[in-house]
C-alpha cells in the first residue's frame, strides 16, 4: 500500500476523476442553503441535489470535489477509531452520465491502481433487493470481473445498502460499499462481514446508485436520469494507507493530540476515548463556528448543536483532569492545519477562539454543580433506571445541559431518560415563554408615564445606531424601563470601548435633536417584514395586523405595541452609564434621558 500525506492523497482523488473526464467543483459550506430538511451539509452531494433530480450542471455530467461535511447521526460512536463528527468526503458524480459499470471500475482502478490497495484486501456490498429495487446482480457481476472473490461479496437489504435521501425526502437508491478487511483479525463469528461492525472491515467509500426520488408519503419513484453519487472517508483512507490504528494517530490530529497530551500530563495510550471525543469535537465546533455561514452557540438549531458538542468536549476534559481552558489552543491548531483549504477558518479565527473560550467559561461555572446534581437524582432512582423528564428540563435549564449531554452521562451508569417527558416540559416551557414574548409583543409598557416612553424610544434609537456603527447583526435581546433610567440588552460578541461608546451615545443624540416625528402604521405581519421593520417574526402572525413604529423617515423601523413619544424633540439628552456583559453573547447598557 502506499504511504500518501493528506494533501497527495486529496490531489490523487481529485486528479483522478478529472483525468476520467470529471471537473472540480468547490466545496460547499457546512449550512446548507434553501434546504430545511437538515441542519448540516452531511454528504457531498447534498449541495448537488437540485442536479441529481434533473437539472442541468454547469459544469457538465461528472463532478468532483472534497465536501466538509457534519454527522451527527454518529456521535455516540465517536470515541471508536472510524467515526468522526466532521470530516472531509472525497466524491465524485455522474448527473445522468455513467451508471454501475463504469462507476465500480473507477473505483477499483482508482484503489488497486493508485492507492495500491490489495485486491485480497477489499470487501464490497450490494443490495440484496426488495419490493422497492431488484437485488443488484449487475453491481456484484462488475466487481467480479474486476477479481472479487464470491467471498468478497456480501448482500444485504435496505438497512445496510440503501443510502439516501440526506433528509427526509430527495434522491436515493441502492449503493454498493467498499470496505478494507483488516485480515490479521479473525472473522467474530461465522457471519462476520461488514455489517456485523466487529471492526474486522472498516468502510471507506460508498457508490450510491441514485435512480429514485423519495417522497414526502414514503414511496420511492423512479429520476429522470440515473446517477452516481459516490462518497470516501479522507481520513479513514489515510489511516489505511499509513498502516495506523485509527484516524487520529494521522497528521491530521497526530501534533494536537501530543498537546493534549502535554496539557494534561496523561497519555493518549489508555485514555483514547476521552482524548477522541476532546479532539473530534474541538474540529468540529471549530468548523462550524468557522464556516462561511458560521453560527455561534444557542438553544437551537445548529447553535444547539454545536453547543452540545462544546459541552460535550468540556466535560471530557474535566475527566481527563484538565482544568484550565484549552479549546481555544487547541482549535488554533486545526485552523492553522486546514487554512489552506479553508481559508475562512483563518480569516474566522479571532471570533471562534472568543466563542470557544466564552463556552468554556460560560459552561465550567455550572457543570460541577450540574454533575453532582445527576449524581443524587441518579442515586436516587429505583428500579425505573430512567430520569424523568422534569429533571432533564431541570438539568438542562438550571445547568445548561443539554438532552443528549444528559443522555451521554445518564447511558454510562446504565440510566435512560425520558425523553418524551422532556419535550413535554420543554414545550410547555416555550408555551410560558411565547407567551410572554407575546404578551410583550402586543403590549405595551406596564408605566406609560411620558418619561418610560421616552425612554422606550430611545431603545429603538439605540438599537438602530449599534446596529449602523456597531455591528449590523446586533439586535434587541431585551430591555427594562422605569421612569429614572433604561436597560438594554442586545446581542453582541465583546466589550464596546469607550470610543465606540462615546460614539453611539454622540449618533443618538444627534438623532434626537433632528426633532423628528414618531410614526406609527399598522400592516400585517408579513407586510412589516417586507417594509424590513425589525421586531419578533413567526409564521403564526404573518396574516394578524401589527403596529410599526418609524422614528423619522427611516431611522428605525420596529414591530412594538409602543406607546413612543411623537416627537424626538420631547426626549432630552442621552447618556450612557455602563455597559456591561449580560449572558453569553449578550451585552448591556445602561443609560439616562436627562
Ligand atoms: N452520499 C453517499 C454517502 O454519504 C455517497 O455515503
Amino acid at each position: 500500500m502506499k504511504k500518501l500525506t493528506y494533501d497527495e492523497l486529496r490531489n490523487m482523488y481529485l486528479d483522478f476523476f478529472k483525468s476520467h473526464g470529471h471537473k472540480e467543483i468547490p466545496n460547499a459550506s457546512l449550512i446548507p442553503e434553501n434546504d430545511p430538511t437538515v441542519l448540516f451539509t452531511t454528504a457531498g452531494m447534498h449541495p448537488l441535489v437540485p442536479y441529481l433530480l434533473g437539472e442541468k450542471h454547469p459544469e457538465g455530467t461528472r463532478l468532483t470535489d472534497v465536501q466538509r461535511c457534519i454527522r451527527t447521526g454518529d456521535i455516540d460512536e465517536v470515541g471508536d477509531t472510524s467515526h468522526l463528527t466532521f470530516f472531509e468526503m472525497l466524491g465524485n458524480w455522474s448527473l445522468g452520465d455513467y451508471f454501475k459499470q463504469e462507476s465500480v471500475k473507477m473505483s477499483f482502478e482508482l484503489l488497486t491502481k493508485y492507492l495500491e490497495i490489495p485486491v485480497e484486501q477489499l470487501a464490497v456490498t450490494c443490495f440484496a433487493g426488495d419490493a422497492d429495487a431488484p437485488r443488484d446482480e449487475e453491481t456484484a457481476a462488475v466487481w467480479k470481473e474486476c477479481g472479487l472473490k464470491d467471498e468478497q461479496i456480501f448482500f444485504y437489504g435496505k438497512d445496510d445498502n440503501w443510502w439516501g435521501p440526506a433528509g427526509v425526502t430527495g434522491p436515493c437508491g441502492p449503493d454498493t460499499e467498499i470496505f478494507i478487511n483488516d485480515l490479521s483479525k479473525p472473522k467474530c463469528c461465522p457471519e462476520c462481514g461488514p455489517a456485523c461492525h466487529c471492526g474486522k472491515y472498516m468502510e471507506i467509500w460508498n457508490n450510491v446508485f441514485m435512480q429514485y426520488n423519495k417522497k414526502a408519503d414514503g414511496t420511492f419513484e423512479p429520476l429522470k436520469q440515473k446517477n452516481v453519487d459516490t462518497g470516501m472517508g479522507l481520513e479513514r483512507v489515510l489511516r489505511v494507507m499509513n498502516g495506523l490504528n485509527d484516524v487520529y494517530e494521522t497528521e491530521l490530529f497526530s501534533d494536537v493530540i501530543a498537546r493534549l497530551e502535554k496539557i494534561s500530563g496523561k497519555t493518549y495510550q489508555g485514555n483514547e476515548k476521552l482524548f477522541r471525543k476532546i479532539v473530534d469535537h474541538t474540529r468540529a465546533a471549530t468548523f462550524i463556528l468557522g464556516d462561511v455561514r458560521g453560527v455561534k452557540p444557542s438553544n437551537t438549531e445548529q447553535g444547539y448543536v454545536l453547543r452540545r458538542i462544546i459541552r460535550s468536549a468540556i466535560r471530557s476534559l474535566k475527566q481527563l483532569g484538565v482544568e484550565d481552558n484549552v479549546l481555544a489552543d487547541l482549535a488554533a491548531m486545526f485552523i492553522e492545519k486546514h487554512k489552506k483549504y479553508y481559508p475562512e477558518l483563518d480569516q474566522n479565527k479571532a471570533s471562534v477562539l472568543e466563542s470557544l473560550e466564552k463556552e468554556e467559561t460560560l459552561f465550567k461555572r455550572t457543570l460541577q454543580s450540574g454533575l453532582k446534581e445527576m449524581e443524587k437524582v441518579m442515586a436516587r432512582l429505583g428500579d425505573s433506571k430512567q430520569i424523568d423528564g422534569q429533571t432533564a428540563f431541570h438539568l438542562y435549564d438550571t445547568f445548561g445541559f443539554p438532552l443528549e449531554f444528559t443522555q451521554e452521562v445518564a447511558s454510562e451508569n446504565g440510566i435512560t431518560v425520558d425523553v418524551d417527558g422532556f419535550k413535554k416540559c420543554f414545550e410547555e416551557h416555550q408555551e410560558k415563554s411565547r407567551a410572554g414574548a407575546e404578551q410583550k409583543f402586543k403590549g405595551g409598557l406596564a408605566d406609560h408615564s411620558e418619561k418610560t416612553t421616552a425612554y422606550h424610544t430611545a431603545t429603538h434609537i439605540l438599537q438602530a445606531v449599534l446596529r449602523r456603527d456597531i455591528d449590523p447583526n446586533i439586535c434587541q435581546k431585551g430591555s427594562n424601563l422605569t421612569a429614572e433610567r433604561m436597560r438594554f440588552d442586545f446581542s453582541f460578541g465583546r466589550k464596546l470601548t469607550p470610543e465606540e461608546l462615546k460614539q453611539v451615545e454622540d449618533d443618538v443624540n444627534a438623532i434626537i435633536s433632528q426633532n423628528l416625528p414618531v410614526k406609527m402604521e399598522e400592516m400585517t405581519l408579513a407586510e412589516a417584514q417586507a417594509a424590513g421593520a425589525m421586531g419578533l417574526f413567526t409564521n403564526k402572525y404573518d396574516a394578524q395586523k401589527v403596529k410599526v413604529y418609524t422614528v423619522g423617515d427611516n431611522v428605525s423601523k420596529e414591530i412594538c405595541g409602543g406607546p413612543h413619544v411623537e416627537n424626538t424633540s420631547v426626549m432630552g439628552h442621552f447618556r450612557i452609564l455602563k455597559e456591561e456583559a449580560s449572558s453569553a453573547g449578550v451585552r448591556r447598557i445602561k443609560a439616562v434621558l436627562e
